[in-house]
């Protein structure tokens, strides 16, 4: 019988994905979306991430993503953030693919991130069909050449998720053997059920997350607390 909470050590895997939500950036300093504290329980996604309220004030909806982007330059990468990079050095089949937007994979190391939900430091103009990478703060100016706005290259509520990013993830989760997901709650499709692609291709799969979440009694090993601990005991010091 599988003990549940053992951590296994990644070492013994060869195609690893990381599969990660806001947790792995919490303790970073940045907020979660749900839960205490989280971002949705101060904000309201209507005012501030879909398309009808971009369309109604962007100027609204830019303040609050150039908050966003202040947030996160004041944090840095965490152990997580850097132990998930160190992991991909060692064993350069390893795949990160995140529902975060904040880009701390990216500065903790990360060489190649599959981004679901987009991210912070990238803006389009949907006009011109230009997206480009931007780490101003605040971002300026908010208006594209062609006179459209700038759009903060992020899958807001009611977007549809990128096809070929989605499919990007697909391949790579299909093809794990390890699937290690880490700080999501599991609330949001499409992300969701893809970790239930790697559990379909019998990969093994470890939670991290210190509480149960909707899909918790799925995975192989459920290990509960922080993600830099966790992470430690996944990817123990050689
Ligand atoms: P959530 O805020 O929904 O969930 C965060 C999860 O992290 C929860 O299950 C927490 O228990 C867990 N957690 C908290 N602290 C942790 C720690 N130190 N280590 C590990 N885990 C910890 O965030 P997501 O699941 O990422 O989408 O949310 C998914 C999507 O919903 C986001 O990408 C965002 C949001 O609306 C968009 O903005 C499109």
């Amino acid at each position: 019988m599988i003990e549940r909470s053992r951590a296994p050590d990644l070492r013994g895997f060869e195609r690893i994905v990381f599969f990660t939500g806001a947790g792995v950036s919490r303790e970073s300093g940045i907020p979660t979306y749900r839960g205490r504290g989280g971002i949705w329980e101060r904000f309201d996604y209507r005012e501030v991430a879909c398309q009808r309220a971009f369309a109604r004030d962007p100027e609204k909806v830019w303040d609050w993503h150039d908050e966003r982007r202040a947030e996160a330059l004041a944090c840095e990468p965490n152990l997580a953030h850097r132990l998930i990079a160190e992991v991909q050095r060692e064993m350069p089949a390893t795949e990160v693919v995140t529902q975060n937007i904040d880009g701390l994979h990216q500065r903790g190391g990360a060489e190649r991130v599959i981004e679901l939900h987009g991210s912070l430091w990238r803006v389009r103009c949907d006009r011109e069909g230009i997206v480009k990478e931007d780490f101003s703060h605040p971002f300026q100016p908010r208006r594209c050449k062609c006179g459209d706005w700038w759009r903060p290259d992020v899958v807001w509520f009611e977007d549809p998720l990128d096809h070929e990013t989605i499919r990007r993830a697909w391949t790579a989760i299909e093809n794990c053997d390890c699937l290690v997901s880490i700080g999501t709650s599991a609330n949001v499709y499409p992300a969701a059920e893809l970790p239930l692609v790697a559990m379909r291709v019998g990969a093994v799969t470890i939670e991290v997350n210190p509480e149960d979440t909707p899909l918790s009694g799925l995975y192989a090993h459920c290990l509960r607390g922080p993600a830099t601990e966790m992470m430690r005991r996944l990817w123990p010091e050689s």
